[in-house]
C-alpha cells in the first residue's frame, strides 16, 4: 500500500470519529464509540494497523508515526466523549436516555437482627432489680458439687443430687487435675467429691461464690443459664435460666423478701398481677416458700425462695448469730413467656427466626 493511501486512511478515519462524537450524548452511545474506533478486534484502529502492515518497508517509518498519532487522537477523542456524557448525566438528565439512577425506586431495606426475647428479659429485669438496689454478679456454668450442693445444705442422700437428675461430667474425675482454687471444705465435705464437676442445676450456686468473696453487707443478682436432665415440653427444657437473688445484712427480714418479690412481679408483670407465697422446703432457706402467679386460670410457680439457712451461713464462714438474709431464684423463661405470651417454652430454643422476629421491642 502507498504511503498515500495508509495517510488519506488515517484522515477518513479521524473524520469519521470526529463526526460520530457529535452524536454521544448516552452511555450507551460512548460505549458503542469505543467498540466502533478501538474496539480489540474489529475496531477502526485494527483495521488501520492491518493496513500499516501492507506499507513497503521505506515508507513504515512514517506511516508508523502517522499511526500513533491517529492512536492518541482517537484516545483524547474519547476522553472528550466521556467527559460529555458524564456531564450531562450529572446536569439534567436527558430525556432520551433518561436519568442513570432512578431516585424514586425503593431502596433494599437492610434486615436488622432482633435480641432474642429471653435476652430481653435478662436485661429488663437487671434493670428492675437495679432499681431495687441489687448489683449484678456472675457465676461459672461448669461447677463443683461443694457450690452445687454442699455448701448449699444439701446432703449426699438427697435426691437432688442424683446423678440421674444432673450433668455430671464424665471426664471431670479422672482428668481434672486437682487445682489450688478447689474448694477446700473445713471439716466435713459432706460427701462432696472436690473433682466432680457438673453442669449447674440452679444459680443457688453464686449465693455461696458471692458470699465467699464479698464483704458483707451485699445485696445481689445473678442470671444465667441452668442445666437439668429433664424431657423437654411445653414447660420443662433441659436448659432455662434463672434469676437468683441474695440479700445479706442485719435484720434482713421475710416481710422485706415478700415486699421485694411483690415490687418484682409487679413492676415485671403489670400491677393487676397475682401473686401467692406458698409454704415449700429448700434445703438453703428456712423457712422457704414456693412463689406463684396467676395466669390462664392457674397458679403458675415461677420460682422459690424463703431466708438463707443459718447452716449455708456457717459452710462460707458468717456468723448466722450476726448476720442475717433472705434469697430467691426464679425462672426466667416463665417470666418471658407470660410477658409474650409465650405458651410453648421449646419455641425459644427452635431458632426459628421467624417466631423469634415477632418480639422485636
Ligand atoms: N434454687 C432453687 C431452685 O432451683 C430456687 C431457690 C433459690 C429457692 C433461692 C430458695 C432460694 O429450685
Amino acid at each position: 500500500m502507498a504511503l498515500d493511501s495508509f495517510d488519506s486512511a488515517v484522515d477518513g478515519l479521524l473524520a469519521e470519529a470526529r463526526a460520530s462524537l457529535q452524536s454521544v450524548d448516552s452511555l450507551e452511545a460512548l460505549e458503542a464509540f469505543r467498540i466502533q474506533f478501538t474496539g480489540a478486534k474489529n475496531g477502526a484502529l485494527k483495521s488501520l494497523q492491518k493496513l500499516l502492515g501492507a506499507v513497503p518497508p521505506e515508507h513504515k517509518p512514517a506511516a508508523g508515526k502517522r499511526f500513533n498519532q491517529a492512536r492518541e487522537a482517537i484516545d483524547q477523542l474519547l476522553t472528550e466523549a466521556t467527559d460529555k456524557v458524564s456531564q450531562a448525566s450529572s446536569g439534567k438528565p436527558k430525556s432520551s436516555t433518561g436519568p442513570l439512577v432512578d431516585p424514586t425506586l425503593p431502596g433494599l431495606r437492610p434486615r436488622i437482627g432482633v435480641l432474642h426475647p429471653i435476652t430481653q428479659t435478662l436485661e429488663h429485669l437487671k434493670e428492675i432489680m437495679g432499681r431495687l438496689g441489687f448489683n449484678v454478679t456472675e457465676g461459672p456454668e461448669i461447677e463443683d458439687e461443694w457450690h452445687n450442693f454442699v455448701a448449699l445444705n444439701i446432703p449426699e442422700d438427697h435426691p437432688a443430687r442424683d446423678p440421674l437428675d444432673n450433668f455430671y461430667l464424665a471426664t471431670a474425675k479422672t482428668n481434672l487435675p486437682k487445682s489450688s482454687t478447689d474448694p477446700q471444705p473445713a471439716g466435713n465435705s459432706g460427701g462432696a467429691d472436690i473433682a466432680a464437676r457438673l453442669l449447674r442445676s440452679q444459680t443457688s450456686t453464686v449465693q455461696i461464690r458471692v458470699m465467699e468473696s464479698t464483704p458483707l453487707p451485699l445485696r445481689i443478682i445473678s442470671l444465667g443459664r441452668v442445666y437439668r436432665p429433664d424431657a423437654p415440653d411445653a414447660t420443662h427444657f433441659p436448659m432455662f435460666h434463672q434469676m437468683e437473688g441474695l440479700w445479706v445484712d442485719k435484720n434482713v427480714t421475710m416481710a422485706q423478701l415478700k415486699s421485694v418479690l411483690r415490687l418484682f412481679a409487679t413492676s415485671y408483670l403489670g400491677g393487676d398481677v397475682n401473686v401467692r407465697f406458698r409454704p415449700s422446703f429448700f434445703p438453703f432457706t428456712e423457712p422457704s416458700v414456693e412463689v406463684d402467679y396467676w395466669w390462664n386460670g392457674q397458679w403458675i410457680e415461677f420460682g422459690g425462695a424463703g431466708m438463707v439457712d443459718p447452716n449455708v451461713f456457717r459452710a462460707v464462714g458468717i456468723d448466722p448469730e450476726q448476720w442475717s438474709g433472705f434469697a430467691f431464684g426464679l425462672g426466667v423463661e416463665r417470666l418471658c413467656m407470660r410477658r409474650f405470651g409465650i405458651t410453648d417454652i421449646r419455641d425459644l430454643y427452635r431458632s426459628d427466626v421467624r417466631f423469634l422476629r415477632q418480639f422485636a421491642s
